[in-house]
């Protein structure tokens, strides 16, 4: 199940050995296993089987619009939080009544966007938010499909960073009020009301919190029922925790198990938003030591990568489990650091490794979650390619950038 491995000595995205694709392709270099994705969108499906799902991939974690297809091809929908993703969402060939649109802050443009674009799921936020949509709505005469998204107030137990469900987050409509906002919903023109929306937080590794959250907003579906609205989707939103290091995380199926008697009871269906537990660990970063330095004491090791292609570390202290393309026996403590001009550059700290030396190349893996999609140009670094394994087959899914452009749209201003 797992996308990378050794046979022999040499490491494997499926049946490709990665020191090929390193040669033809250079570093840093993203490359993804189609089949892990495929099974990891199956898995979901098959725990999710037992009453009606929709598992809206969540773009965010991996946009690129290949990875995207893959998934419409399968039959999922989508989760957009912004303009930008609603059009690769489209571009990837995602179904509009399939997507789900959600975001804390949507401008009038991405509003006016997706109401052209026909998308199933307004997830709302905010009163005022809930307001523009109708006034919008209404002046294209479109009608628009919502769910307010409900802060539980419920803590999932994750970095405080990916946290989202807490009254002290800035997500979603608290609890206390949501009851008003949706006697609100049933009073503007052109909105539709059809869900009940939550999302806690991402990287839960014990998925209780979700549970709980879950049943709070089916408390309040129901009283919202007896009021006399018709609900027809409860969103759960993402969160599936993977195993980066040592984790255990729970099996979503035990929330579809735990939800599956009262979704039934009250004849609603059930949306799911999982990102990284499709694109985490169908990814890995390959990365070249460039030079091996000590300094106070400390092995430092240099690669080609840093913080520009892959933020997690220096961001959340995340760690990402690595090895070497060409097993190596002997090992040693080191920092993994990139090339960019900051001392919180790193991929691993006091990590043992095997012992590498420059031009060889290693592997962070889990990385296909949150890794290019939050990649910058920091120190103009042009962002990495981007390369799709099925099989022993192999697709470039996004060339890399070059100095061209890194500065073609200063350019292009110029021309103005
Ligand atoms: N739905 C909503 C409304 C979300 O905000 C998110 C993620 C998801 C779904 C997908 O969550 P997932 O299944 O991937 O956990 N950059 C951070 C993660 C931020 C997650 C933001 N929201 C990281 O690298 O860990």
């Amino acid at each position: 199940d797992t996308a990378f491995h050794y046979r022999g000595d040499t490491l494997y995205c499926e049946d490709v050995p990665l020191v090929d694709l390193v040669k033809e392709y250079q570093t840093p270099l993203y490359v993804y296993s189609a089949n892990y994705i495929r099974n990891a969108y199956q898995k979901l499906k098959e725990s999710f089987g037992g009453f009606p799902t929709k598992i809206c991939y969540s773009l965010k974690s991996n946009p690129n619009i290949w990875i995207g297809k893959l998934l419409a091809d399968l039959g999922a929908g989508a989760d957009v939080t912004s303009g930008g993703e609603l059009f690769r969402a489209l571009k990837a060939g995602f179904n509009p009544e399939d997507i789900v649109f959600a975001g804390v802050g949507k401008s009038s443009r991405e509003i006016v966007e997706a109401l052209r674009s026909g998308v199933g799921l307004f997830s709302i936020e905010s009163e005022q938010e809930l307001r523009k949509i109708s006034e919008l709505a209404q002046s294209l005469n479109r009608v628009a499909n919502i769910s307010i998204r409900v802060n539980p107030n419920i803590d999932p137990h994750t970095h405080e960073k990916i946290t989202t469900g807490l009254r002290s987050n800035k997500f979603g409509v608290p609890i206390e009020e949501a009851l008003r906002v949706y006697q609100l919903a049933c009073t503007l023109p052109a909105i539709r009301i059809v869900g009940i929306g939550m999302h806690i937080g991402s990287q839960l590794v014990n998925l209780d919190p979700v549970i709980q959250a879950a049943n709070t907003i089916l408390d309040m579906a129901e009283e919202l029922i007896n009021t006399g609205i018709r609900l027809e989707y409860i969103d759960i939103g993402g969160g599936f925790g993977i195993k980066y290091k040592d984790e255990s995380p729970e099996d979503p199926e035990i929330v579809a198990k735990a939800l599956e008697r009262r979704l039934r009871d009250l004849k609603l269906k059930l949306i799911i938003e999982p990102g990284r537990f499709i694109s985490g660990p169908s990814g890995a970063l390959l990365t070249s030591v460039l030079y091996t330095k000590t300094s106070g004491g400390k092995k430092f090791v240099i690669v080609d990568a840093g913080m520009n292609a892959l933020i997690r570390p220096a961001l959340y202290d995340a760690y990402h489990h690595i090895q070497p393309l060409v097993r190596r026996d002997k090992t040693e403590i080191v920092d993994v650091v990139g090339p960019i001009c900051e001392s919180s550059d790193y991929l691993a700290k006091d990590r043992l490794l095997p012992q590498v030396f420059p031009t060889e190349t290693i592997a962070i893996l889990q990385a296909g979650a949150y890794g290019f999609a939050m990649a910058s140009e920091y120190n103009s670094h042009p962002r990495p390619a981007e390369i799709l394994v099925d099989g022993n087959k192999v697709r470039l899914i996004r060339k890399r950038q070059t100095y061209e452009d890194l500065i073609r749209l200063e350019l292009e201003a110029e021309d103005l």
